[in-house]
């Protein structure tokens, strides 16, 4: 790629030295049109000051004041025009912000709510990406009880990230509620957060230590309660051999950890402070075996405290734990039902992105 990232860089590079040649010889020009407007009308102002004196209306001083004042006058238009580009800068940094800021609706205080249980119930939902035009995701809806694993398989772009980030609340959505015991998501504010974990397909760790990650970057983690939350994700032992353990700094762009390093790191994040609800998108993506053994026994335990839990999952070892399953199409749920269910229905219709799924789940 080396010589076509060069040229590829250079004609960038020229494209932005003929823009620059083209704006400086621009404000170039318009400066000196100022300037020669601006020697212009003080030559005048002198030849007319100089006229009414000589016809006696005014005195020589006032003739020499009106040239200076002239001269100050003129000066913060001149100047306007020398920092044109700067006006522009900041007005397209404002229009951006604004449009960005636009996006997110302000957070409004909220009733503090008691900790909900795990009890979910979605029915109608309609997304449509921030930035894009068409729905993603419709779903009639579903219901998740205290105990229960709902798997979410789908070809990739079946919209599973979308559910993910709807159910978490990143995305509200355009139609439909989304209830977690009986309030509808938003009305938790920003406690939200306490009761429902999630586990992005990409996991992305701010630069601090492992522990103030895990621990949602609060000033004051609390080591208990860190401590618990890896255990639970089964990432203990794994941080414990980091050079550091729990105080190791995850430098920028996360470099010294592994994609599953950073997952399991990411799940301990999502488990801490106890949620009700733990959504897991793709969780298994960049685990060896133990790795996912480990996962599939921290979904046991956490289902089996009483919670709720949702895995988006691409590679079938992640709904080994399911009680329930989605297939999802095109945005679409294609059937949901008890996992064992599902499976037996889509063998029996000779659908193929289930057989490998059940020879999994049985082995
Ligand atoms: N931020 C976004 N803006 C616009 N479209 C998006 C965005 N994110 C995802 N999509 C679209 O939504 C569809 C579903 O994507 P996604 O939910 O990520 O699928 P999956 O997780 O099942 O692979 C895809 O067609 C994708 O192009
Ligand atoms: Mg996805």
């Amino acid at each position: 790629m080396e010589t076509a990232a060069r040229v590829r860089w250079q004609n960038l590079r020229n494209m932005a030295l003929e823009a620059q040649i083209k704006s400086s010889d621009l404000t170039g020009t318009f400066g000196s049109l100022t300037k020669t407007l601006r020697m212009f009308l003080q030559s005048a102002i002198l030849a007319l000051g100089a006229y009414l004196v000589l016809q006696g209306e005014v005195t020589a001083g006032a003739m020499i004041a009106a040239s200076i004042m002239l001269g100050r006058a003129l000066a913060p238009v001149e100047q306007t025009i020398a920092q044109w580009p700067l006006i522009l800068r900041a007005r397209y940094g404002w229009l951006g912000l604004a449009e960005f800021l636009g996006r997110v609706p302000d957070a409004e205080d909220r009733t503090k709510l008691p900790r909900p249980r795990a009890i979910l119930e979605v029915r109608g939902l309609t997304v449509v990406p921030p930035s894009g035009a068409h729905p993603t995701l419709k779903l009639d809806g579903f219901d998740l009880a205290e105990g229960q694993a709902l798997g979410v398989v789908g070809q990739s772009a079946s919209g599973k990230t979308t559910l993910a980030r709807v159910l978490t609340g990143i995305w509200p959505p355009v139609a439909g509620t989304i209830r977690l015991d009986g309030a509808s998501i938003d009305q938790f504010g920003e406690d939200l957060g306490l009761h429902v974990g999630y586990l992005p397909q990409e996991v992305s760790l701010f630069e601090a230590t492992v522990a103030e990650n895990i621990a949602r970057l609060s000033e004051k983690p609390n080591a208990t309660a860190v401590v618990a939350a890896a255990k639970k994700a089964g990432a203990h032992e794994m941080i414990l051999e980091l050079a550091d353990g729990y105080d190791t700094v995850v430098a920028g762009e996360n470099g010294k950890l592994s994609g599953g390093q950073k997952q399991r790191i990411g799940l301990a994040r999502a488990m801490y402070g106890n949620p009700v609800l733990l959504i897991l998108d793709e969780p298994n993506a960049s685990l060896d075996a133990p790795g996912s053994v480990a996962l599939n026994r921290a979904i046991k335990e956490f289902k089996e405290d009483g919670n709720a839990i949702i895995i988006m999952a691409h590679r079938p070892s992640g709904i080994a734990e399911c009680d329930l399953l989605m297939i999802m199409q095109d945005g679409m749920r294609k059937a949901f039902g008890p996992r064992d269910e599902v499976l037996r229905a889509k063998v029996q219709n000779h659908e193929n992105i289930t057989e490998n799924l059940n020879a999994e789940v049985k082995s």
